[in-house]
Formats: structure tokens, sequence, C-alpha cells
């Protein structure tokens, strides 16, 4: 028996037996209607268990009644519904407030819910809503709708506008992360004094910001970012001065920014992600009540004004990739006391790191990196206990043996980057270097650092990121280097290490996990842009599990237990000296998307069973002396001459180089199973590794930067 007609034997039965229930016998019919329409009914089992239960519909859960009997709530959220809203619910004369949100409904919203003689608020956001808003055909304009909230469905066309001018009771429209396109509306506040909250973000939005959003005199929240709006920032806006939140990022606003300092009542602003430029004024000490100011990735000029430091609410400036210049030591920065992000990477300061910063004993990120500072890292930066994030990388800093005692007082400090500065100096060594145990990430890249791995590295028991790449480091890899228990992603490449690969390497605990990493994780693929501090504990967990020992002097053989390495997504020992053969356990690395040999003296043959790696996408032995014949099955079929290049004795019916008939590999046709699973493959590598456009790019200089 399916639910309808249960539902409908439930009502003749009721017409019998009902007792007299404080319920309208006509809304406990129309809810039975509602229920109806949410389909298949067997996934609403247990909400219509609960209401068959009881005739009394003012009883039913998520139903809420006044004294007379009639519904004015129906709070259902979450409640894992599907199927469609029924336009029935509008007979519910006295249904004030529904909310529907956190479902799987489907289909369109039915307008007789906004243009109700009732309903006040009205929530179906995080639905599966579709289909276009019509606009409402009526001269009325009593409407009571205050709170409309149908964010995070699949909406699409253009938003309404019309609609509005006719809603005079208007608090609160949340249309966020839908599908709409087309032109902001200005018709909010023409016929509704009481309009305080606009959220329009993650839809397709074009045009400019439009006047009349200055009519809205308390307007406090205006949310419209990862749009394409375009244009200026109308002078109109600035008349809206109720304002506390105003968020435009990731669109196409240019101009100047000068004018916001009308906003008096401002809290939090965000214009990143656009292409606002000119200088920021000196009014902006105006902002009393500012405590989060982003304008990152702009073409912002000129100097911070020292009256920057008169918003003494401030929290977060974040002022990354801009054109700023001039010394940062103009700002008083001791009169932010409230200061926990501090991100000026990727703009143009001069002069030292100022003084005045160490008062700010709240700050927990700081990044300077990618400016033209100098100096030495000053011993008052121990004040800053705080700090879990800092990155200095690519500045002209001097003196890394002072700077890491300095910072190693800083006991809650996570990630640590210094790369790019201390050209030349030498690495200490000292063994009372200590206290970064809380370290996951260090890079002291890029610093043609001459020296030892230096043994207080070994301390640091909870590095899970290890960096050191373009420096002069000699010596052998340190056999405490197994002892890392988190260690999962090491590069060492572009030294001069010397020695043989030890087996201790190969004992590391994260890379020898073979529970087989699981490609399918989203924290893997969600390759980082690293912008937003929000993101910054999410770090270590996205970077794949990489070994880097490139270009370097190691010698001997590839030691057979590599084949334990078994999490590994990529392995590089190109440009060393290595000789002997290839092992044949390098097949036991089934998770390796990228092995690079190339430029070493291996001799020998292939082994065939590395084309059972099924994920191995990248890969070059080019530059050595192996021989005989070249796999041409699984992945091998999809790798480019260039791969086997520099290797006269192999063959392959893809070189130059023929195999005669008895060195021939067999020639197989490729299955359609692992086509398709090559074609999977294929998107996901992409997104892994070309998404990331490589560590080296998006991730060192944006993250690691
Ligand atoms: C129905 O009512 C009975 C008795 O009142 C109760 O034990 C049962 O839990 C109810 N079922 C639901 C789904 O509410
Ligand atoms: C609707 O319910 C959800 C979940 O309980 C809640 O977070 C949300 O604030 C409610 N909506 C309104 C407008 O009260
Ligand atoms: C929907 O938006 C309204 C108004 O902004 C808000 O009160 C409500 O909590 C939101 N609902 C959810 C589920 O976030
Ligand atoms: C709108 O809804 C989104 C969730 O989809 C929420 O994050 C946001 O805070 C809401 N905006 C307002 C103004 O309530
Ligand atoms: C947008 O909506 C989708 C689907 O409901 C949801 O998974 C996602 O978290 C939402 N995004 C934001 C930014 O709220
Ligand atoms: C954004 O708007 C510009 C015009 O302002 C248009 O040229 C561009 O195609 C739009 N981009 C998208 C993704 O809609
Ligand atoms: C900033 O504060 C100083 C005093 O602390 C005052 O002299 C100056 O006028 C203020 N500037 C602005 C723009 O408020
Ligand atoms: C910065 O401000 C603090 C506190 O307001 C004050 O004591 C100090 O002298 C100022 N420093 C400079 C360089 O103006
Ligand atoms: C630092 O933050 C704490 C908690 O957020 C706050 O109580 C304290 O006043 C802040 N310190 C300063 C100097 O503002
Ligand atoms: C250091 O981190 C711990 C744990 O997160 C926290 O309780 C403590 O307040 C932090 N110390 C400082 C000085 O911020
Ligand atoms: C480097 O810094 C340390 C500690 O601050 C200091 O003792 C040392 O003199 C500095 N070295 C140079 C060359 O300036
Ligand atoms: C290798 O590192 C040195 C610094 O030690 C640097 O100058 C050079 O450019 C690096 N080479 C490559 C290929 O990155």
């Amino acid at each position: 028996m399916n639910f309808f007609h249960l539902a409908l034997v439930l009502l003749l039965l009721s017409f019998i037996c009902a007792p007299v229930g404080s319920c309208i016998e006509q809304e406990r019919l129309t809810l039975l209607r509602f229920l109806a329409e949410l389909s298949p009914p067997h996934d609403n089992g247990q909400l219509a268990a609960s209401w068959r239960n009881r005739t009394d519909c003012c009883t039913w859960e998520g139903i809420i009644c006044d004294v007379d009997g009639a519904v004015t709530e129906i709070l259902l959220a979450s409640r894992g519904l599907e199927g469609r809203i029924s336009s029935s619910l509008s007979e519910l004369t006295s249904l004030s407030r529904l909310n529907l949100s956190y479902n799987s409904l489907s289909g369109g919203l039915p307008p007789e819910l906004i243009f109700s003689g009732s309903i006040v608020v009205l929530d179906v956001s995080f639905n599966r809503l579709g289909g276009e808003l019509q606009e409402v055909d009526s001269s009325s304009s009593d409407w009571p709708l205050q709170v409309l909230n149908i964010s995070s469905n699949l909406f699409t066309g253009a938003f309404p506008s019309t609609t509005w001018e006719k809603m005079s009771n208007l608090v609160a429209i949340n249309a966020s992360n839908n599908s709409f396109t087309g032109h902001i509306p200005s018709s909010f506040c023409i016929s509704s004094l009481s309009f305080a909250a606009l959220d329009l973000c993650y839809n397709q939005f074009s045009g400019e910001i439009p006047a009349g959003i200055g009519k809205c005199s308390a307007l406090r929240m205006l949310k419209a970012g990862h749009n394409n709006i375009s244009g200026a920032l109308p002078d109109d806006l600035f008349h809206a001065t109720s304002l506390e939140y105003l968020s435009f990022p990731n669109n196409g606003l240019q101009g100047t920014i000068k004018l916001v300092i009308k906003l008096s009542n401002l809290v939090f602003l965000d214009l990143g992600g656009n292409s606002f430029s000119g200088k920021v004024p000196e009014s902006i000490g105006e902002l009393k009540k500012l405590e989060e100011l982003r304008m990152d990735h702009n073409y912002i000029s000129g100097e911070l004004p020292s009256t920057l430091a008169n918003c003494t609410n401030l929290a977060a400036i974040v002022l990354v990739s801009n054109k700023f210049t001039g010394d940062l030591a103009k700002v008083n920065f001791s009169n932010l006391p409230n200061l926990k992000t501090l991100d000026l990477c990727t703009n143009y300061f001069t002069g030292t790191i100022p003084a005045s910063i160490y008062s700010c004993s709240n700050l927990t990120w700081l990044r300077l990196s990618f400016n033209k500072l100098h100096g030495q890292l000053p011993e008052e930066t121990e004040k800053l206990k705080s700090l879990t994030f800092v990155s200095l990388s690519y500045n002209y800093f001097t003196n890394i043996t002072g700077a890491l005692h300095i910072l190693k007082s800083l006991r809650n400090l996570t990630t640590l980057l210094i790369g790019g500065n201390f050209m030349h100096e030498t690495i200490p060594q000292d063994e009372t270097i200590h206290g970064l145990e809380n370290l996951q990430v260090l890079g002291i890249n890029d610093c043609a650092l001459t020296g030892k791995i230096p043994s207080w590295l070994s301390k640091l028991k909870k590095l899970e990121l290890l960096l050191l790449y373009n420096n002069q480091l000699s010596g052998p890899i340190p056999t405490w280097i197994k002892s890392l228990n988190y260690l999962k992603y090491v590069d060492l490449s572009n030294n001069s290490l010397t020695g043989e690969i030890p087996t201790s390497l190969t004992e590391m605990p994260m890379l020898r996990s073979d529970k087989i990493a699981d490609h399918s994780d989203p924290r893997l693929f969600r390759m980082p842009v690293f912008v937003a501090p929000s993101l910054e504990y999410h770090t270590a967990n996205a970077f794949p599990k990489m070994l880097n020992l490139g270009n370097n002097k190691f010698s001997g053989v590839i030691p057979m237990e590599i084949g334990q390495l078994k999490a590994l997504l990529s392995l590089n020992l190109s440009f060393n000296n290595l000789h002997g053969e290839i092992p044949q356990s390098a097949s036991n690395l089934k998770n390796l998307m990228v092995l690079d040999l190339s430029s070493n003296h291996l001799t020998g043959a292939i082994p065939s069973s590395l084309a059972n790696l099924h994920f191995l996408s990248n890969f070059n032995i080019s530059y050595n002396d192996l021989e005989g014949p070249v796999p041409i099955t699984g992945q091998f079929s999809t790798f480019p001459t260039s791969s086997f290049a520099g290797n006269p004795k192999l063959c392959s019916p893809m070189l130059l180089h023929r195999c005669n008939s008895a060195g021939a590999a067999p020639v197989s046709t490729i299955p359609t199973k692992q086509y398709i699973d090559k074609v999977v493959f294929a998107i996901a590598f992409g997104m892994f590794f070309g998404v990331g456009v490589l560590y080296d790019q998006i991730v060192v200089s944006r993250f690691f930067g």
C-alpha cells in the first residue's frame, strides 16, 4: 500500500473517530496533502509515522499551533525530506514561519509561499529547489514576508526585481549559492524601511552595483562576493551608512576605495579579488569599528597610511598581492592590540619589520613573504607567543642563526616559512635550537645555505612537511629521519647531499603505511590555493606524500627496500650518481603518480612489473644506461618517448631503436575497463597536479610564500 492510499484511509478513518482536538480539521488535511507530495513516501516514513500516530495535528512533530488550533509554524529542517513542496501550504492562513532547510526537496518554490498572506519567515535553504522565481503579479504591497532564505539551491534565471517593491516588511534576503544571473535589483528598499541584510554571493550576477541600495537606511549586511559584478562602487552605496558588513570579494570591480570611509559603522570590509587601484585614503582611520580589512588581490598602491592605527579594533588586515610600497614602520601597530592576522604577502613593502608589531600579543598569523623587507629578526619577536603561522619567505632578511634562536621560543608555532632569505649563510648546527616542537611545516628553501642537515631537526617530532630545496647542503641524509613519525613530504632537491640513499629513509612511517591511499580523497584533490588564513589548519593534510632527492650527489644503488614506501605518490631521484638496476620492488609502490629516475647511471632492464603501477602518469628514466625492451602495456602506452631518451640500448616499437623479435615486448591492446580507469585517472591527476600547477608555482609561491 503506498503512502497516498494510506493517507486516504487515515483521512477517512479520521472522519469517523477523530476526537474534538485542538487541530483545525481543514489544516490537518492540508498538512496531509503536503506530506503526500513528499516522495517517495518511504523516505519520509519517520515523519509520516509520527504524523499518522495522532489525529491532533498540533501535536505532530515539527508543527506548532496557536491557542485556537491554527498552525503557525512548520519547522522541519534536516528531516531528510524529498519530493516537492506543496503549494497547499499557502492555505494555512495563520502560518507565519516555514523552515524546510537542510532537506533534499526538489522542484520549484511555489510563489504562493512567498506571496502568502501570513508567512513572515520562509527558509528553504540547502535543498535542491530549482527553476526561476517569478515576479509577483499583484498590486498589493502588504505582504508580511520579512525573511526569505533560498540560499544553496539550484535556482536559475534573473532574480526578481519588481517583486521586492511590493514587500514593505522585508528584513533579510539570502539567495546565495544559486545560479542567478542578470543585474542586482535596486528595489529592496523602495517600500521596506527595515531591510537589513542581503546576501547574493556565489551566483552569476553581472553588471554594476545598482544605485538605490543607498536608500536602504537600515541595511547592515551586504554580501555579493563571487559573482561577475563590474564597475566602480557607486556613490549612492555610501549613503547606506548603517552598513556594518560589506563584502564583494571575487568580482570585477574597479576604481578607488576612497569613499568607503563614509561607511563609518563598518565592522567587516572585504573587497579582495577585484581590480581596485589607487591608494588607501588617510581617512581610513575614521573607521573606528573596523575589525576586518580585506583588500587582497587588487592593484592598490602607495603607502599604508599611518592613520590605519586609528582603527583600533582591527583583528585582521589582509592586503595580499597588491602594489603597496613604503616602510611599514609608518603604522604604529601597538595601537592594534586585537590584531590576530596580518597578511601583507606579495607587495613591495620595504624597511625592517616594525618594532611596534611586537606589542600585538594576540597575533597568530603573520605573513610578510614576497616583499622587500630586510634586516635581522629582532629579539622582541619572542613576545608574539600566540603565533602559529609565520612566513617571512622571499625578502632580504639576514642571520638565520639569530632568527632560529628567536623563533624557537614560540611554542605555538606550527608553520614556519623563511625560505628565500639568508643567502649563502650557514645553517646552524647548534644543539641549543630546541622548542619548535609543535612545528608541522618547515620551509628553509631557496637560501643557498651551506652546512649539513642539522640534528636539531630530529627534535621536531610533529614535522609533516620539510622543505630544504635549492640550498647547498652537504653530507648524508641523517638516519634519524625515520624517527619523524609524521613526516610525509620531504623536498631536499638541488643540494649537494652525498652518500647512499639510506635505508632509514625507507623506514619512514608515513611513507610506509601500506594502507592504500584513497585517490578519491577530496582533501587530496582540493589542491590548496591558500589565500585565506582560515585554511591554515587544513594544509598539511592536503599535501601528497612525496620524496624529492633530485639534483644532489647521491651515489650507490637504489635500495631494494624502496619498495616499502607504499604510500608514496611522488618519488624523484633524478640528477644524482646512482648506478645499478631499477629494483623490481619499485613495482610495489602502488600509489605512485610520479617517478623520476632520469640522469643517473642506471643499468639493466626496465622491470616489466612497473606496468602494473596504475596511477603512474609521469615517468622519466631518460639519460641513464638502461637496456632491453620498454614495456608497452598499462600506463607505459601513455608515456612520451622523451621519458626514455638518452638510453641508446633501450628498444621499443616507439623508439628509433626497434627491438628484434626475440626481445620484443608483447603487444597488447588496452582493455576497455582499463581505458576507463585511465580517463578517470587522467582527470583526477589533472586536478591533483594540474590544478596545483605543481607545488612550485601555486603552493610554494602562494602558500609556502
Ligand atoms: C506512536 O505512538 C506510540 C504510542 O503512543 C509510541 O509508542 C510510538 O513511539 C509512536 N510512534 C512514532 C513514530 O511516533
Ligand atoms: C531554520 O532551521 C535551521 C536548522 O535548525 C536554522 O539553522 C535556521 O536558522 C532556521 N531558519 C530561520 C530563518 O530561523
Ligand atoms: C537563512 O537566512 C536567514 C536570514 O539571513 C537566517 O536567519 C537563517 O539562519 C538562514 N538559514 C540557515 C539554515 O542558515
Ligand atoms: C546565507 O546563507 C549562507 C549559507 O548558504 C550562509 O553562509 C550565510 O551566512 C547566509 N547569509 C546571511 C546574511 O544570513
Ligand atoms: C552551496 O550549496 C551546495 C549544495 O547545497 C553545498 O554543498 C555547498 O556547501 C554550498 N556552498 C556554500 C559556500 O555555502
Ligand atoms: C563577466 O562580465 C564581463 C563583462 O563585464 C564579460 O565580458 C564576461 O564574459 C563575464 N564573465 C562571466 C564568467 O560571465
Ligand atoms: C588618528 O588619531 C590621532 C591621535 O591618536 C589623531 O591625531 C588623528 O587626527 C587621528 N586621525 C584620524 C584620521 O582619525
Ligand atoms: C605607538 O603607540 C604607542 C601606544 O599608543 C606609543 O606608546 C608609542 O610611543 C607609539 N610609537 C611611535 C613610534 O609613535
Ligand atoms: C587577546 O585575546 C584575548 C581573547 O581573545 C583577549 O581577552 C585579550 O584582551 C586580547 N589581548 C589584547 C592585548 O587585546
Ligand atoms: C597556545 O596554544 C594553546 C593550545 O591551542 C592555547 O591554549 C594557548 O592559549 C596558546 N598560547 C598562546 C600564548 O596563544
Ligand atoms: C645573529 O643573531 C644573533 C642573535 O640575535 C646575534 O647574537 C649575532 O650576533 C647575530 N649575527 C650577526 C652576524 O649579526
Ligand atoms: C639550485 O639552488 C641554487 C641555490 O643553491 C640556485 O641558485 C639554483 O637556481 C637552483 N637550481 C634550480 C634548477 O632551481
